[in-house]
Formats: structure tokens, C-alpha cells, sequence
């Protein structure tokens, strides 16, 4: 990976935990929690990729609040004051490993940027409020193409706006769907498997696999 100039994060899942508000209640979500946890992501994904097979756009916080009342309507939570926190961006906060890997790339005069499908003002509220921010390059929304990844129109406004050759530019995601993506657009791909996942059989593969962001330092 020396031949590397810059990287590309996603922030959800890969940064930022957005488990973390599930946590406060677990007692009030019970044996349920991480279903509804898992239901929330894949109708989230579902949602976005079909509005981009569509050619249509709806706000990711719009996604976000329909496919929890989805999931939560599955799993009979219907307390209206739960699933407000449930959205509330203020108690996520990020991994243990993001703040090394990201402070090595730096150190290292790599650039890194941050691409993910939520709105801009609340990534860069949220990467300030955690205290990364100033590690971070640049931060940018899939709102600025209004198309959702693994829609190609994301991943070619990202090859342009860094403007390198593709296998110089890392793409890392905890999404194995996003690497998909990212592989099909030429970028050199790693994915960071942080839940053991079972991995896709699309044919687009990831260059690298790994565990935690902590492997990642070694190789930069
Ligand atoms: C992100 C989510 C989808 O784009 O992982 O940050």
C-alpha cells in the first residue's frame, strides 16, 4: 500500500458507532435490540439503492426515520419518544482505533477524506463533537450528487474531486456493499470487517480485509 496517496473513509460503521444510542435502551427494546438494530440498516440500504435505481433523491435523515418506524412497526416498539433518541446523532461517538489510524495518515502526509451517505452539516457537526475533525481533509456528503452509494455517480465525483489514479487512492469502508462499489470504480479497496461478516459473493472483492482500523497503520 506504499504507492498510496490518499484515503477514503466512510463515516457510519466505520468512524462514528452508531450503535451507541441502541444502548440506552436495551432494557426498553429487549431481546429485540439487535434485530431491530440489523432491520434499521439493511431497509436503510434498500431504501437509499432503490431511490438511486430510481433516479429519484429523498434525504438521508428522511431514510433514516422512515426505516426505523419500519423496523420498529416489525419488532411492535411503538413509544414515539424512544425512536427520537433512537435518531438523535448526539450520542454517537467514535471507535476506539478511528483517532490512531487517522493521526498516522496525518503524521504521514496523507490525505484522508471522509465520504458517507449522511447529510454534510451533521457529519461535520459530529466528527468536530467527537474531536477528529482536524484530522480529517475533507468531508464529503453523497447529498452534494443526490445518488446514494454504490450508485457509480458517488464513487467517480470522489475519484474527481481528489483527482489521482484510482489504485492511489485507498478506499476503506466497514460496508462490504460500499467496497463492492468502490472495486467496480478501479479504487485499491480495503474492507474493515469489523462484526465478522460473511463475505459478499458479488464479484466485486476488496484488495485487503481486516478486523480494525488498528491493522491499518502497519501498512501505510
Ligand atoms: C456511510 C454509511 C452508509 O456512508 O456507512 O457512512
Amino acid at each position: 500500500m506504499k504507492n498510496i496517496k490518499a484515503y477514503i473513509f466512510n463515516a457510519y460503521g466505520l468512524i462514528l458507532d452508531p450503535y451507541l444510542p441502541f444502548l440506552e435502551y436495551d432494557e426498553q427494546l429487549g431481546d429485540n435490540i439487535e434485530e431491530i438494530y440489523k432491520l434499521w440498516l439493511s431497509k436503510r440500504l434498500q431504501y437509499s439503492s432503490l431511490l438511486s435505481l430510481m433516479n429519484q433523491y429523498v434525504n438521508y435523515e428522511k431514510i433514516r426515520k422512515d426505516t426505523l418506524d419500519f423496523a420498529c412497526e416489525v419488532y411492535g416498539v411503538d413509544d414515539e419518544e424512544i425512536k427520537s433518541k433512537l435518531l438523535e446523532h448526539s450520542k454517537i461517538d467514535c471507535y476506539p482505533d478511528a483517532k490512531g489510524i487517522l493521526t498516522s495518515l496525518k503524521d504521514n502526509g496523507l490525505k484522508t477524506v471522509v465520504l458517507s451517505n449522511g447529510p454534510p452539516q451533521i457529519l461535520s457537526s459530529t466528527l468536530k463533537r467527537v474531536g477528529i475533525d482536524h484530522l480529517i481533509g475533507g468531508v464529503y456528503s453523497t447529498e452534494l450528487v443526490h445518488s446514494y452509494k454504490p450508485s457509480p455517480t458517488v464513487y467517480e465525483f470522489m475519484g474527481e474531486q481528489l483527482a489521482l489514479p484510482r489504485k492511489k487512492i485507498c478506499f476503506v469502508s466497514s460496508n462490504s456493499w460500499d467496497i463492492a462499489g468502490a472495486s467496480a470504480s478501479g479504487f485499491y479497496s480495503v474492507w474493515v470487517n469489523r462484526y465478522n461478516h460473511i463475505s459478499e459473493r458479488l464479484s466485486y472483492k476488496p484488495d485487503l480485509i481486516i478486523k480494525s482500523l488498528d491493522e491499518l497503520s502497519p501498512l501505510i
